[in-house]
């Protein structure tokens, strides 16, 4: 049976990237923030996983706001990455597992989540920057990717509370696989920045130290937020932070604490990340 062996949730901004592409890792600016996540890959050397479901938000590279769905899953054996601006390199293509991506949508879809399933599939800095992060050092990448791109571009967006209730889901979906896997899952995006418009730049550090307490001891207070009172603390953008709460849905009430760090600014953007077992 396939069962997750954790989640992690962590900021996902482009200049991460550029930054490990120019090798500043060690610089002023950077050290503290990479030194945060020294232990994220240990435990995941430790925990070895097979597949990584990587819960982020495109942002303009596989869909545009002409059409977008609000939640989509990969269900393809191969997902490349493309350049989407940013000065991003582009980085090696991940391999899925169509098998288990099927199952998922299955699942879901049963369980009343009306998913769009991707047959391919274009994975942007949401789900590449957090790959990078932790496995770049090696020569290719040791697990296998699944995107599910929930919208948060194009407004209506989902709920937090509903991102919360596809945690849940997607825990029975993963839990009914036949096959052993080990699966982790990452929840990437936030935590409060704004990229546009009259706030540009605002972060607000109370709210990202907040919302990382209540994700692991009370996730239904950011369940229970609208989408307006989330932007309205964290920014437009800081409205990712919904994809935490699909990770943190799909573990136990009780969660062990493996690791938890918060930088700022990284870039325009407080920077948390948070590695979580089931207690
Ligand atoms: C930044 C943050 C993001 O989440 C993103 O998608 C793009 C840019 C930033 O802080 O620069
Ligand atoms: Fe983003």
């Amino acid at each position: 049976m396939a069962r997750i062996v954790g989640g992690i949730t962590t900021s996902h901004i482009p200049a991460i990237g550029n930054a490990m592409t120019q090798g500043l890792e060690g610089t002023d600016y950077w050290k503290r923030f990479f030194d945060g996540y020294e232990p994220v890959k240990q435990w995941l050397d430790d925990v070895d996983p097979d597949i990584v479901i990587v819960v982020y938000n495109d942002h303009g590279l596989n869909f545009f706001l002409d059409k977008i769905p609000t939640i989509a899953l990969g269900c393809a054996d191969h997902y490349e990455n493309a350049d989407e601006g940013w000065g991003l390199q582009t980085l090696a293509s991940f391999d899925g597992d169509v098998q288990f991506s099927w199952h998922l949508a299955e699942s879901l879809i049963n369980q009343d989540f009306d998913l769009t399933t991707c047959q391919e599939m274009l994975v942007d800095h949401g789900f590449i920057v957090p790959m990078a992060l932790m496995w770049r050092h090696l020569p290719e990448w040791p697990v296998q990717g699944i995107p599910l791109a929930i919208n948060t571009i194009q407004h209506p967006i989902a709920t937090a509370r509903r991102c919360y209730a596809l945690g849940k889901a997607l825990r029975k979906a993963i839990e009914s696989y036949p096959e052993d896997k080990k699966v982790v899952i990452f929840g990437t995006g936030g935590m409060s920045h704004q990229l546009q418009g009259e706030r540009a730049g605002i972060i607000d550090v109370d709210f990202d130290l907040e919302c990382m307490e209540k994700v692991i001891s009370d996730p239904e207070w950011l369940a229970s937020l609208s989408t307006t009172e989330i932007m309205a603390r964290a920014g437009t953008e800081g409205v990712e932070v919904i994809m935490w709460l699909v990770m943190r849905g799909a573990l136990n009430a009780q969660v062990n604490v493996i690791h938890k760090h918060y930088h700022v600014p990284v870039s325009n953007t407080g920077a948390g990340v948070l590695v979580l077992e089931n207690a």
